[in-house]
């Protein structure tokens, strides 16, 4: 048994939509969860720099003494995963879009996948789509603008309304009957998504398969905590603790107490939008 905490990270909120499936599987692990936020969103930033500060604040959470670490971003996951795993010694579960999961429950064949474009221009996202079965398209759409207004809280406004219809109604008319959510801000626009678009889409959300692989991966390094532990879970802004206190009640119902830590200095990369 290990009361040891598992660190969660992405580059803003959108983890919390894995923190929600990692907290209904494994109830009894305490986690630190750190949103990036000063340096949100990633998905247009120098790739360098993503692997750079996704190296760095994984090496906070091991000092802080975390058992295990899960990406919970996927453009982190496309450009650190790799050196993660050759520089930290704890298992690190990364996530990617789900397109095999999409695939097999496409009847049309066309899948449409949303993530950020870094997820998309990455090398480990194009093995992925190459690898996949010839009999479905993917039509891969970078949702330019929707992780910034999603970390200032807005996940029905018009405008980001008006983004999903930009992106969502080309792959319609394609044929597309199945969405990836290929970004973990995306699954806080589901309710969105299906008030748009009905059900015309199904929505694929690999946060239930990330837990599971959290849970396989602590069962295989015998890390799992005791089943009688009360968890601790930490709550960890590196920009304004109460603006996440104030989303993770209003995306979670979650009542967080969370503080602002500095992770710094950030790598020497300019930082471009
Ligand atoms: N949640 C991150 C992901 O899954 C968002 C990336 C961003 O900050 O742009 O890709």
């Amino acid at each position: 048994m290990n009361a040891s905490p598992i660190g969660i990270f992405d580059s803003g909120l959108g983890g919390l939509s894995v923190l929600r499936e990692v907290r209904a599987m494994l109830p009894h692990e305490s986690l630190i969860y750190v949103a990036d936020s000063r340096y949100a969103p990633y998905g247009e930033k120098p790739e360098r720099f993503v692997e750079d500060r996704t190296l760095q604040v994984c090496e906070w959470l091991l000092a802080q003494g975390c058992k295990a670490l899960v990406i919970a971003c996927n453009t982190a996951t496309m450009h650190a995963v790799q050196t993660l795993r050759e520089r930290l010694a704890v298992p690190i579960i990364g996530v990617e879009p789900g397109l095999k999961p999409a695939a097999s429950q496409s009847q049309s064949k066309v899948v449409g996948v949303l993530a950020t474009a870094n997820t998309l221009k990455s090398a480990k996202f194009n093995r992925l789509l190459a690898s996949q079965a010839q009999d479905s398209q993917y039509l891969c759409v970078a949702g330019h603008g929707l992780v910034s207004l999603i970390e200032q809280g807005e996940i029905s406004s018009p405008a980001i309304r008006e983004k999903l219809d930009a992106y969502l109604q080309p792959m319609l008319d394609a044929g597309a009957d199945t969405l990836v959510l290929g970004c973990t801000h995306y699954p806080f626009l589901s309710e969105t998504i299906r008030d748009m678009v009905g059900n015309r889409l199904t929505l694929i959300d690999t946060g239930t398969a990330i837990a599971r692989q959290l849970a396989r991966k602590l069962a295989e390094f015998d890390l799992a905590a005791n089943p009688e532990a009360t968890p601790t879970i930490r709550y960890v802004s590196t920009k304004d603790a109460a603006h996440l206190r104030d989303m993770a009640w209003t995306l979670l119902r979650v009542e967080a107490d969370a503080e602002t830590v500095a992770i710094e200095p950030a790598p020497p990369v300019a930082v471009t939008e």
